[in-house]
């Protein structure tokens, strides 16, 4: 696993951009894993700055969400599939039949999930996959105690990450749903480069927990220990709990120029 301490979330984001350019020059029907919440949010204007002024083009790519609640509608506004509208497709050149997220109104929701896997596998499966931390050290909506092979399916969100989402949910806090779809931790996993964006103190614990804890299903974001290709990008206060902050940041500097994350 490669951590890369950077001095703000600008500088992160500028670094994610990159990997994201360099894999679309190379294959320009890339695959892309997008993730929802507040952090990623900063990369989505950065990419939408890059695709402005005509340094970067998405139109080829296609995108797979990571999750999304149970009985919202897609034209929710404090859904995914609405989420990544804005942030992404609205803002990007990315083509939206090229956007797929889970149907979280599906009246068969298993068959959905099972679905989706199966649409994930037959576009040959992600490139990259862009992931959060919750900071009970969920990825996408795996939240402890999930099983670390887990697949696509419905969970149960914990007391924590609901009253984390009720900011999303603007004069309807009491609304947040308690059941949501989710890639599974096994999912994610098969994806060929993860990157996962913390910035603040706020997330200090959970990247702590994620890197250097135990690989545990206490801390599904601690199956990123697992892959081939995982970039952990934190600013310095989500790094604050690191024992070897020092070691990764010499490992940084010492990396050859052209050689990207
Ligand atoms: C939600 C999302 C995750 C995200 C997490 C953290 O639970 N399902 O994908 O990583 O929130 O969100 P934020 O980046 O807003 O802290």
């Amino acid at each position: 696993m490669e951590v890369v301490v950077v001095d703000s979330p600008e500088e992160g984001v500028a670094l994610v951009a990159d990997a994201l350019a360099t894999l679309v020059a190379r294959r320009v029907d890339a695959i892309l894993g997008l993730s929802t919440g507040s952090s990623p949010e900063p990369l989505y204007e950065e990419l939408g700055r890059r695709c402005d002024t005509g340094r970067l083009s998405l139109q080829g790519v296609r995108a797979f969400l990571l999750d999304e609640y149970v009985g919202l509608a897609a034209d929710d506004p404090a859904s995914y599939r609405t989420t990544i509208r804005r942030q992404v497709v609205d803002r990007l050149d990315i083509d939206p039949d090229r956007v797929s997220g889970l149907d979280g109104m599906a009246l068969d929701l298993s068959a959905e999930c099972r679905d989706y896997e199966a649409r994930i596998a037959a576009a040959g499966g992600v490139d990259l996959q862009l992931l959060g931390i919750g900071t009970d050290g969920h990825i996408g909506f795996n939240e402890p105690g999930s099983s670390l092979g887990s697949r696509t399916r419905i969970k149960t969100l914990t007391e924590q990450t609901v009253a984390d989402n009720r900011r999303f949910f603007v004069d309807r806090e009491q609304d947040v749903p308690r059941h949501v779809l989710t890639q599974g931790i096994g999912t994610i996993l098969e994806a060929r480069h993860l990157v996962l964006m913390a910035w603040g103190e706020g997330k200090a614990d959970a990247v702590a927990r994620a890197i250097e804890g135990p690989l545990t299903a206490l801390c599904p974001a601690s199956a990123l220990q697992l892959h081939p290709h995982a970039t952990v990008v934190v600013d310095v206060p989500a790094a604050g709990r690191l024992a070897l902050v020092d070691y990764y940041r010499w490992v940084y500097v010492s990396k050859p120029s052209w050689q990207g994350i």
